[in-house]
């Protein structure tokens, strides 16, 4: 627990540390600045109660970054972006770069998440430069591959999630691998109120860690993997129980304090 605490007294995400359990919040395209200020101002002074052992993520919109950062300097909770390109500056219209994050007091950054890879055309080449990009930055990378329902249907799950595993981390040393964080979210489950059973979940998990395990067996037991998809109040301790699951990455029910905090505090270490 305190060994992992720099003098700031925040302890570090980002470095295996016994897989801690990480709980991250995906805001999506919600909450202006005003409204991501009255969350924290509610959600700050209780999740001092969450477990000093489980890391705690919020990830707003790129607007509401600064105000948030700047509200949880103290805290034990850490600020994430959605998003990054993985050039530090040029003409990119529209994108924001890890040095412009890091300014800001942004710690980690959501990656190839399945809403950006549908809309916006978000590639596994892309992916392969970020997430270096963001290791490279001092940004905890949280990974995010999964498969459609169709996929699941046709027995492919697996197939998806090798390919894109191997694609995306395939320029990150395995040095560096247990600086990753993955996060299994099966498309299907994704703002559905479908979440996965726990045995899906665990079978997936388990497969995208011995996908890592490829790479390094060690590595592979280091590595952390979060369950998303439709977790909520209700069904976060059981997801967040399971063996190969080192916690969540939070949608719709992150956004009412009371939620988020319900399912930080179901994470065990
Ligand atoms: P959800 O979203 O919890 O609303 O299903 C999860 C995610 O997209 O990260």
């Amino acid at each position: 627990m305190t060994e992992n605490r720099p003098a700031s007294g925040k302890p570090e995400v980002g470095l295996p540390a016994g897989r801690r359990p990480l709980v991250a919040a995906n805001w999506k395209m919600n909450k202006t600045n005003a409204d991501a200020e009255e969350f924290m101002r509610e959600f700050l002074p209780a999740a001092e109660g969450i477990a000093a052992d489980v890391d705690v993520v919020v990830c707003p919109p790129f607007t509401a970054l600064r105000a948030v950062a700047e509200l949880a300097r103290d805290s034990r909770v850490r600020v994430g972006a959605q998003n990054m390109h993985e050039e530090d500056s040029g003409a990119f219209t529209g994108e924001v770069s890890a040095p412009m994050l890091l300014e800001l007091g942004v710690e980690a950054v959501v990656l190839g998440h399945s809403e950006r890879r549908q809309y916006f055309g978000e590639t596994d080449a892309a992916l392969a430069r970020k997430v270096p990009k963001a290791l490279d930055a001092g940004l905890l990378p949280i990974l995010c591959v999964g498969e459609t329902e169709q996929e699941r249907e046709a027995g492919e799950t697996e197939r998806k999630l090798r390919h894109q595993v191997q694609s995306d981390l395939a320029a990150v040393d395995v040095a560096r691998l247990p600086d990753v964080v993955i996060a299994y979210e099966p498309i299907w489950a994704i703002g559905t109120g479908k979440t996965a059973t726990a045995e899906q979940a665990q079978a997936a998990i388990g497969f995208v860690r011995a996908l890592v395990s490829d790479r390094d067996g060690g590595v592979a037991r280091a590595v952390r993997v979060l369950y998303g998809g439709s977790v909520d109040a209700g069904n976060a301790a059981e997801l967040m129980a399971l063996e190969d699951v080192d916690g969540a990455l939070v949608g719709g029910a992150s956004l009412s304090p009371d939620s988020f905090l319900s399912i930080a505090a179901a994470a065990r270490p």
